[in-house]
């Protein structure tokens, strides 16, 4: 039934903004509470599916039924998605990776009477251009949707996004109101498609808005 539409299907959804350590105490993440991507995994649940939820510590209850997997880098992440998609039928990458680690992990914590103390960052892994890079090898994995937080020239950013990470649908998201976004409860955002095709979706709650990003999923099985 429609209830139904992705019984049998393994979808993989990423949650949460990775951690990269700086020393055994401190790391640097970004503004996620993992809200949004929790609230995927239930509706693809609810849709019937077999749902693994990647995800870095949020403190939000995962979804019941469906299988979590922590991790906290972006290599961790990374690591776990390559040797996991080629089982999977569609990926929803909602993880806000970082962009940057610290070159070095200092393996012990960084003493405050050391003074003054310069941390060396290096690019991270870009996850979805991995992948985009590597799906021929991954017949199974027939759709792939990314994420985009903007605070401007949201379409024109986010389109160029989605063409370079080859992805099948853009989820471009506005965060520069206090209503939408990071933390809060309710989303505003724009559905992007390869053919240039855009779909608006209004401020609503996060689970709403995961119920529209999983039904996408439908044409592709
Ligand atoms: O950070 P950015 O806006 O480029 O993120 C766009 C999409 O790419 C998101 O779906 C995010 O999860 C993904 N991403 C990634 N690897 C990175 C950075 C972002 O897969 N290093």
């Amino acid at each position: 039934s429609r209830d139904n539409y992705l019984k049998g299907k393994r979808i993989l959804v990423t949650a949460g903004g990775t951690q990269e350590a700086i020393d055994p105490v401190r790391f640097i993440t970004n503004r996620s509470s993992g809200k949004q991507g929790y609230a995927i995994a239930q509706a693809a649940l609810d849709a019937g599916a077999d749902v693994i939820l990647v995800t870095t510590p949020t403190g939000l209850e995962a979804p019941y039924g469906c299988e979590k997997v922590l991790v906290k880098s972006a290599e961790e992440m990374q690591n776990n998605l390559l040797d996991r998609l080629p089982d999977c039928d569609a990926l929803i990458m909602c993880a806000a990776v970082a962009d940057f680690r610290p070159k070095q992990i200092s393996q012990q914590k960084i003493k405050k009477s050391s003074g003054y103390h310069k941390i060396d960052l290096e690019p991270t892994e870009d996850i979805l251009g991995e992948i985009a890079g590597i799906r021929s090898s991954m017949p199974n994995l027939k759709a792939v949707f990314g994420f985009a937080a903007e605070s401007q020239d949201l379409i024109k950013n986010a389109s160029e996004k989605l063409n370079k990470k080859k992805l099948d649908m853009m989820i471009a998201n506005d965060i520069s109101s206090s209503d939408s976004g990071f933390e809060v409860d309710q989303n505003r955002a724009f559905f992007l498609f390869p053919d240039g095709n855009k779909k608006e979706m209004p401020l609503m709650e996060k689970s709403d808005l995961a119920e529209k990003i999983i039904a996408e999923l439908n044409r592709f099985f």
